[in-house]
């Protein structure tokens, strides 16, 4: 069991830190948490104290808490200390080495590693000033996470500036309390490591072209009936946005789904694996190519031209099937105009990350994201998904995550590995 110091800043992204708390306790790990008062305006001590299981600290001069762990004690019992939301008044004090409430006190008396979480308004975090403390965090040995590029909780805001997601935290919190951190890489967030992402970067998959394949096939066994699964869209409808909020130019094909377009992408509808195959095709060349469509692998080999009829008496129709192309494999195969990075999916009911594995070389693909679909599992048509990135390196088992995060983890790493392979060129 690792003991983890959270410091809630006071920012409106403070109340991702229930579901943070929450998370780290499911991992085994205790948390106790220090509110400053700023905080206090956004969550409760109450609710933070009722999800950690512990008292809360608030106030320097709590007496009652002083006389039974006191803040030196605190900060000393810490394996590693998170503030999260960092907001810029914090970091403007933890930069300046003051103490003048139990947040900075502790953060001056402790011996563990602090990771800081920004989240501000993105002009706050290009101001000059907030450049200035992270530079001096930095060099005094902080590590951070984030801010991450998106919405701002002002209406019509959005830039650098989003706190990390939850998911994002509790990955590299265990990879900082295993001790083999190695800041950028993990699920490829985005860090705050050098200057030149520090200034207000370009988004990063600004000038690529991601193609994301969504959803079911329905192949035709006559006008009115058609062969289906039960694939929902949501993971590829959400990686198709994912991709366009960093900034990529987006493709999406979608088979038939009750789910509506995402924003900013260009969508072509499709009912068919042959016309998602013509439709992956005419929409090449890709720097990314995402293949979560849950393709049927037979179709009809002759649907019928009209209703097939029941007759009294008569056998029922004989259906001959025939195999569908394999889009990802056909992409994936191919000599010219390979996406840099092909990515599939492997929706598996049983040994799901040796078949993803299998499936990975058979297909001649770059990445597998390989989810368990049993009955059990709830992801099809749910909202969340716990997935295994396969690569040539290796598995990652991913935490349980909303298929948002999933798609959001997912683009940041591929951001990370496209800029990896642009710098080694
Ligand atoms: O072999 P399997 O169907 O499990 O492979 C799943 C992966 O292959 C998914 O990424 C899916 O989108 C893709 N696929 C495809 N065309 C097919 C069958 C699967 O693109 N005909």
């Amino acid at each position: 069991m690792k003991r983890v110091l959270l410091i809630i800043g006071g920012g409106i992204a403070a109340y991702k830190c229930l579901d943070l708390i929450r998370r780290l306790r499911e991992r085994g790990h205790h948390v106790r948490c220090v509110m400053t008062k700023a905080t206090q305006e956004f969550v409760t001590p109450l609710s933070v104290g009722a999800i950690s299981n512990e008292p809360v600290a608030t106030d320097l001069f709590d007496l009652d808490a002083e006389r039974e762990i006191g803040h030196i004690r605190m900060a000393r019992e810490a394996d590693l200390v998170v503030v999260a939301p960092a907001t810029a008044d914090l970091l403007a004090r933890m930069a300046q080495g003051h103490a003048n409430d139990l947040a900075t006190a502790v953060l001056l008396a402790t011996r563990a590693t602090v990771l800081a979480a920004p989240a501000m308004n993105p002009a706050m975090w290009s101001h000059a000033a907030t450049r200035r403390n992270v530079r001096q965090l930095e060099t005094d040995g902080v590590k951070f996470i984030g801010p991450n590029t998106g919405e701002m909780a002002e209406a019509g805001e959005a830039g650098v500036g989003r706190m990390a997601e939850v998911a994002e935290l509790v990955e590299r919190i265990e990879t900082l309390l295993a001790g083999d951190d190695e800041t950028g890489r993990g699920l490829g967030f985005i860090t705050v490591s050098s200057k030149r992402e520090r200034a207000v970067a370009p988004l990063p998959l600004a000038g690529r072209h991601v193609l994301v394949t969504s959803g079911p096939t329905h192949e035709p066994i006559d006008p009115v009936r058609y062969i289906a699964n039960r694939s929902s869209g949501k993971q590829g409808h959400a990686i198709a946005a994912a991709a366009r909020r960093l900034g990529a130019r987006v493709t999406l094909i979608s088979g038939p789904v009750q789910i509506p377009d995402p924003e900013g992408v260009e969508v072509r509808h499709v009912e068919t694996a042959r016309e998602m195959l013509e439709a992956v095709e005419a929409a090449l060349p890709a720097d990314v190519a995402i293949f979560a469509a849950a393709v049927a692998d037979w179709r009809v080999a002759t649907p019928g031209r009209g209703k097939l009829k029941k007759a009294a008496g008569a056998a029922p129709p004989q259906l001959e099937l025939v195999e569908n192309p394999d889009i990802l494999r056909t992409v994936a195969k191919r000599g010219a105009r390979r996406p840099e990075l092909v990515i599939g999916f492997a929706a598996e009911t049983q040994t799901v990350v040796e078949n993803a594995q299998g499936k990975r070389k058979s297909k001649g693909v770059d990445w597998i994201v390989a989810n368990d679909v049993s009955e059990e599992s709830g992801v099809f048509g749910g909202e969340r998904n716990r997935v295994h990135l396969v690569t040539a390196s290796g598995v990652e088992d991913w935490p349980d995550m909303s298929k948002d995060e999933v798609a959001d983890v997912l683009l940041r790493r591929v951001s990370a590995y496209l800029a990896e392979s642009r710098e080694s060129v």
